[in-house]
């Protein structure tokens, strides 16, 4: 694996490589990798013949700078992960490759709605800094495949959008959540949760499977009150949201015609950690890619 801090030699690298007819498959971490990341990176190998990782705590993207500065760190392991499963080049930049005008935005990106609605609601601002740097990345990188996973079901549309807006040459692959036995979906932010914590936070997972079995076409209101229900009483501190919405648009949907393509999601903190999670409903309730 090749180890590059500087945008001026990823450049130089990916161009000599694409020159000579190499299909470069991205994976973009923030690090503290788990094996949801590295099946990421196994998607990309499948599917490219050189795989690029980022790793880089982008700070435009919290909106919360307590949730910055505690975002783990775990670069040596990081390190070891990415060459096990067979990454060929690591991007490990500075803010200043990143950033070299600085990290203001001079022009938002248009997002629309989905800037106002469940993540972006809670989270103002942080769909732009996910854009503002994956737009940076994705023009350093010029990858032909992009792969993100579904966890982040919102940031797959919003970087969709992205890609649209400013037509870039990459296709999108949404890759299905990794999890635990336990169910609770893996995630960087679960190691900042004790044992207990972890227990307790599975209920997110049981809740959203109680939505799919008992999904019915009619009023869906009482199925989201005993999914709070069962958060809360688990332990969770705050829930920011449980909602079933379009797996199309995310609008919500309060009235199921019984057809139409859904999606579960649940945004909760539990000990000050906040984890999301969602679940396709339908058969065809996945991100549009
Ligand atoms: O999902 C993440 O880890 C981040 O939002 C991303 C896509 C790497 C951008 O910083």
């Amino acid at each position: 694996m090749i180890l590059i801090k500087t945008a001026a030699d990823l450049s130089s690298l990916l161009a000599s490589q694409r020159a000579s007819g190499a299909r470069i498959g991205f994976v973009p971490t923030m690090g503290a990798l788990h094996p949801g990341h590295l099946k990421l990176v196994g998607h990309s190998k499948k599917n490219s013949d050189a795989t690029v990782v980022s790793i880089f705590v982008n700070p435009t993207q919290f909106n919360d700078p307590n949730d910055y500065t505690r975002y783990p760190i775990t670069l040596e392991k990081d390190i070891y992960l990415l060459e096990q499963a067979g990454c060929d080049i690591l991007f490990l930049p500075a803010i200043e490759e990143i950033y070299p005008e600085g990290t203001s935005l001079e022009e938002p990106y248009a997002l629309g709605y989905l800037e106002n609605l469940l993540e972006g609601k809670y989270r103002p601002g942080h769909f732009q800094g996910v854009c503002q740097v994956v737009h940076r990345l994705l023009e350093l990188v010029q990858p032909s495949l992009l792969f993100m996973g579904q966890k982040d079901y919102q940031q797959c549309m919003v970087v969709q959008q992205l890609i649209r807006l400013k037509q870039l040459p990459v296709a999108l692959r949404i890759i299905p959540t990794l999890r635990e036995t336990s169910g609770l979906a893996l995630s960087s932010r679960n190691l900042r949760l004790s044992g207990k914590d972890k227990e307790a936070a599975t209920a997110i997972y049981r809740s959203l499977q109680m939505i799919r079995n008992e999904l019915r076409p009619g009023n869906l209101e009482p199925l989201i009150t005993r999914a709070v229900a069962e958060i809360r009483a688990a332990g969770f501190e705050q829930i920011d949201y449980v909602s079933i919405a379009s797996a199309q648009d995310l609008s919500e949907v309060a009235e199921w015609d019984g057809h139409s393509p859904l999606v579960a999601l649940v945004a909760a903190f539990i000990s000050g950690v906040r984890l999301i999670d969602n679940l396709p409903l339908t058969e065809t309730g996945s991100p549009v890619g």
